[in-house]
């Protein structure tokens, strides 16, 4: 595991930005996992940025998102599926035909995630994961006790998450308690994992995720067993390493 402290938030999401715009570079047919969050705006609004300037060409790019809430169409505005169209998808060249997400109103939410694990697969596997981390430590939805051979499934989410979150909907009961969410084990599959945290409130989760044991009680902490993973901090989320 790598870790790189950049001096404050612009800087460490402007780094998240170029890997991601190398990755593209790259290679033009990438498998990206995407994921969503307060950290993850400033990230997709860097990449438009640069976008603009440079030009990023992601139409023959693929991408799956790592989480949705059950309970919310892809249409809800607080749905991830909305996040994602206004913060990237509607903003650069993607076919948004080859963007998945979780459907979070599937009648038959095992059978979407069994589903979802088999359309990973058949794209080849993720290349390049994208990863946001909560304060309860989790990757994705992957609440505490995760198992760490976990696939994608439905999670129940925890009290942390609900507090973190809540204030992102228009009420705090109308956010879902439960979400499909890649597992932890689908998310060490991916050929390379690049996780940002930034802000004072994050060092806590980040010092236990990089230092602590491997513990399925902060899910993060198994991304020390991920063969390519980059955890790019800023000083303040650095502050306990
Ligand atoms: C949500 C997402 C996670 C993300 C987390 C971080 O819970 N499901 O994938 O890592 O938010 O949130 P923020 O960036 O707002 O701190």
């Amino acid at each position: 595991m790598e870790v790189i402290v950049r001096r404050d938030k612009e800087a460490a999401t402007d780094l998240v930005a170029r890997l991601v715009v190398k990755q593209v570079m790259d290679d033009p047919t990438s498998v990206l996992g995407l994921a969503t969050g307060r950290t993850m705006e400033a990230v997709y609004d860097r990449l438009v940025d640069i976008d603009a300037k440079e030009g990023v060409d992601f139409s023959h790019v693929s991408t799956f998102n790592l989480d949705e809430y059950v309970g919310l169409a892809p249409e809800d505005e607080n749905s991830y599926r909305s996040y994602m169209n206004k913060y990237l998808f509607d903003r650069v060249n993607i076919n948004k035909a080859n963007t998945y997400i979780p459907n979070g109103i599937a009648e038959d939410l095992e059978e979407e995630c069994r589903m979802y694990e088999a359309k990973i697969r058949a794209a080849g596997g993720i290349d390049f994961q994208l990863l946001g981390i909560g304060s309860s430590g989790h990757i994705g939805f992957n609440e505490p006790l995760s198992a760490l051979l976990s696939l994608t499934r439905v999670k129940a989410l925890n009290p942390e998450t609900i507090e973190q979150n809540s204030p992102l909907f228009p009420s705090p009961e109308m956010m879902p308690r439960r979400a499909i969410t890649m597992g932890v084990d689908t998310i060490i599959k991916s050929r390379r994992a690049v996780l940002l945290a930034t802000g004072e409130s994050k060092a806590e989760i980040i010092a236990k995720a990089v230092e602590g044991p491997l513990t399925s009680i902060v899910t993060a902490s198994a991304l020390q067993l991920h063969k390519h993973c980059t955890i790019v901090v800023d000083e303040d989320a650095a502050k306990l390493l």
